[in-house]
C-alpha cells in the first residue's frame, strides 16, 4: 500500500533527510586514510543521538550497526570495520534515521584520493544517473519512467551493471514502503506518479558485471568480478513540474570539497 504525504508531512520527513544529509557532511570532514569505518559508525550514532533522533538501520532485521559503510567492491549494507582506509578507497556511507517518527534514509559515495579516471567515471556517472531519475519523478509519469532513466544513463551509455537484487523503495513512517524502485526498467511502465509520494531513489552501479552475492555474514552485498560499486540515494517527493528533494546533498559537497583528502571528480 502506497502512502501518500501532506504538505506537513513533507516538511518532517524533510527535516529527517537533511539530519541524515548533516550527518554524512559531518562525517565527510573525518574522512581520510588510517582511519577506520567502525570510529566513523560511532560517530554517525553519537551525531544522530546527538539530534534527538534514533539511528533507523541499528538493529533493522537484526542489523548491527548504526550505518552501512561499503567500500570499493562492496555495492551496500557493508559492515563498519577496524580497516583502515586507504588511497584510492571509494566509500558508500549510508545513513537512516527516525526524527519524529519520519524516515530519512539516503546515502554518498566518497573517492579517498583520487581513485583513477575508470573509478572517478563511475562515482560521477552514478550520481548523474540518480538526478536523471529525480528528473522522472514527477506526477503523471510512471515509476519505470525513473528507472529507465537510471538505467539507460549506466547501462546503456557507459556498459556498467545495474544491480538487479537491491531496489529504491517509499520511506515515510516506515523506512521500506511501497513501492519497489528498481533501478533498470521500461519507460511508460508500472504506477502512475502521484503528488506526495516520496521515495528513496538510490541506484546502485558496477564498474563490471551487475552480478552480486551475499557475504556469510547475511548482510554484505559484492559484486562478484570484485570491481568496485557506486551507491548515491537521495529522498525525493514527487511533484507536479518538478521533483522535491528532501535530502541535501549541497552541504556534503562543501565538506566534500573542503577536506584535501577527498577527490572530487
Ligand atoms: N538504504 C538502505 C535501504 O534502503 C539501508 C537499509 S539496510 C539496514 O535498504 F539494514 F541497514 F537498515
Ligand atoms: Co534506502
Amino acid at each position: 500500500m502506497v502512502h501518500y504525504k501532506s504538505n506537513e508531512e513533507i516538511e518532517l520527513m524533510r527535516i529527517a533527510a537533511r539530519l541524515v544529509s548533516k550527518t554524512l557532511a559531518t562525517i565527510a570532514v573525518e574522512l581520510k586514510p588510517g582511519i577506520n569505518t567502525l570510529f566513523l559508525d560511532e560517530m554517525i550514532g553519537s551525531f544522530i543521538r546527538d539530534h534527538q533522533a534514533i539511528p533507523s538501520f541499528l538493529n533493522y532485521h537484526g542489523y548491527p550497526f548504526n550505518s552501512c559503510i561499503s567500500v570499493n567492491d562492496v555495492v551496500v549494507h557493508g559492515f563498519p570495520n577496524k580497516r583502515e582506509l586507504r588511497e584510492g578507497d571509494i566509500i558508500s556511507i549510508d545513513v537512516g534515521v527516525i526524527k519524529d517518527g519520519w524516515h530519512g534514509d539516503h546515502a554518498y559515495t566518497f573517492s579517498i584520493g583520487d581513485p583513477g579516471k575508470e573509478i572517478a567515471q563511475l562515482v560521477r556517472v552514478t550520481k548523474e544517473s540518480l538526478y536523471k531519475g529525480i528528473e522522472k519523478a514527477v506526477v503523471g509519469n510512471r515509476l519505470g519512467d525513473i528507472s529507465y532513466a537510471i538505467q539507460e544513463h549506466t547501462e546503456k551509455k557507459y556498459g556498467y551493471g545495474v544491480v538487479r537484487e537491491l531496489v529504491g523503495h517509499g520511506l515515510g513512517r516506515s523506512m521500506h514502503e511501497d513501492p519497489q524502485l528498481p533501478n533498470y526498467g521500461k519507460k511508460g511502465t508500472g504506477r502512475v506518479l502521484n503528488e506526495g509520494l516520496v521515495l528513496a531513489i538510490e541506484p546502485m552501479i558496477n564498474l563490471g558485471k551487475r552480478d552480486v552475492f551475499t557475504e556469510d555474514d547475511g548482510w554484505t552485498i559484492r559484486t562478484k568480478d570484485g570491481k568496485p560499486s557506486v551507491h548515491f540515494e537521495h529522498d525525493v517527493c514527487v511533484r507536479k513540474g518538478k521533483a522535491d528533494i528532501l535530502s541535501d546533498y549541497s552541504i556534503i559537497e562543501e565538506a566534500e570539497s573542503k577536506n584535501p583528502n577527498l577527490f572530487v571528480g
